[in-house]
């Protein structure tokens, strides 16, 4: 069978919010509420939120029913989901009924029934599994890392017919570097080349699914979990790697060998380069030696006047041994 052209879809729908005929309040049962149509890879369910508690105490039972468009509306027909207690049809793993196929429109709806006394029927919005779907990320991923370069392998998130087909997309980064995206790929390998070697790199794969001839259509996807992996590469990068860092490790190491040695060999000509701090006077010092030698005469000794030698003792003593001297004085 053809896929559906969708432009009757349009008519259709303006037909949908007829309102129902008016029954009677008393055999009228409160219909579902709130439809909601699961579409996951291939999982296929729909759900709703059961009616309202009433004075009748016997179980309450929901019918499903679909249709389907192939150029015009078939009838409804009845899923493996009739007089069900649970809020929730599953529409994946029937025997009998596979689940939709990927672009056929469909509608849904579903009814209570309790006892004789059934509600209207609730009709959710068509649509087209492969339009509506939420595509997962490429499963069963592994990665390789190769020189420079990481292989990655991965299958499709779930099987498609013939109509569609999955275009696959790499996003990957450095640690500190900018995400960078390639693709799309319609392989189930991909090998991201012209990597660094010896690196870390980051990366998640996103499956699309895209359906021939229907540029309408805008399924949704989502990405895989990040992982990261290490490049390899050559013996020389791995080389290069280890002996940059190494050797500037080493030249430093021999050039402060140097030095000391250099200083060790030629310490007296480069205290003479390096003149002595200016030393403590003579006098001072023989005084400090011999503090019963009493430093006047010691003073005395040489021409220097008085005046003088108080000048020469206030420079070169801090205030506290400037005391010490005054007080021996
Ligand atoms: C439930 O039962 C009470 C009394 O039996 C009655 O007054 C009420 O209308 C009933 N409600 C409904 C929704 O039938
Ligand atoms: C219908 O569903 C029930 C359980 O939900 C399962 O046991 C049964 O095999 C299904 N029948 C068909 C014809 O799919
Ligand atoms: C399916 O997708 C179409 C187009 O985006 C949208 O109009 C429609 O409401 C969707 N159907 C459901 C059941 O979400
Ligand atoms: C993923 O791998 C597991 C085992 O490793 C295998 O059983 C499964 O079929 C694979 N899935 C796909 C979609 O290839
Ligand atoms: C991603 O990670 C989360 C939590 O770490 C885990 O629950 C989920 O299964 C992972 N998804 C995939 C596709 O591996």
């Amino acid at each position: 069978m053809r896929p559906p052209p969708l432009w009757p879809l349009w008519l259709l729908l303006g037909g949908l919010g007829a309102a129902a005929p008016p029954l009677d309040s008393f055999s009228q049962l409160a219909a579902p509420q709130r439809l909601e149509l699961h579409l996951y890879n291939d999982e296929q369910t729909l759900s709703w939120e059961p009616s309202p508690p009433s004075n009748d105490t016997r179980p309450v039972v929901y019918q499903v029913e679909y249709k389907y468009f192939d150029g015009s509306w078939n009838k409804f027909n009845r899923v493996n989901c009739t007089d069900i207690t649970v809020t929730k049809c599953d529409f994946t793993g029937g025997s009998r009924f596979k689940g939709f196929s990927g672009l056929y429109s469909v509608l849904l709806r579903v009814r209570a029934k309790q006892g004789e006394r059934t509600s209207d029927w609730v009709t959710l919005t068509w649509f087209q599994r492969y339009c509506n779907v939420t595509v997962g990320p490429p499963k069963n991923i592994s990665v390789t890392p190769g020189k420079g370069s990481l292989i990655i392998h991965f299958s499709p998130p779930f099987p498609v017919t013939r109509d569609a087909t999955f275009e696959y997309r790499v996003h990957y980064w450095e640690k500190t570097g900018t995400q960078q995206v390639r693709g799309p790929f319609k392989e189930n390998s991909v090998v991201l080349s012209n990597l660094k070697p010896f690196s870390v790199y980051c990366l998640q794969t996103e499956a699309q699914l895209t359906v021939r001839d229907k540029n309408i259509c805008r399924p949704g996807l989502s990405l895989s979990n990040v992982t990261c992996h290490e490049t390899t590469g050559d013996a020389s990068n791995r080389l290069q790697v280890i002996l940059i860092p190494m050797g500037t490790f080493l030249l430093l190491l021999v050039l402060t060998g140097t030095c000391f040695f250099l200083f060790l060999r030629y310490q007296s000509r480069v205290k003479y380069w390096f003149q002595a701090p200016p030393n403590i006077p003579e006098q001072i010092k023989e005084y400090l030696k011999d503090p019963d030698q009493p430093i006047l005469d010691a003073l005395d000794k040489d021409t220097s006047p008085k005046d003088d030698a108080w000048d020469s003792v206030s420079i070169v003593s801090s205030p506290g041994k400037e005391q010490n001297v005054l007080h021996i004085l």
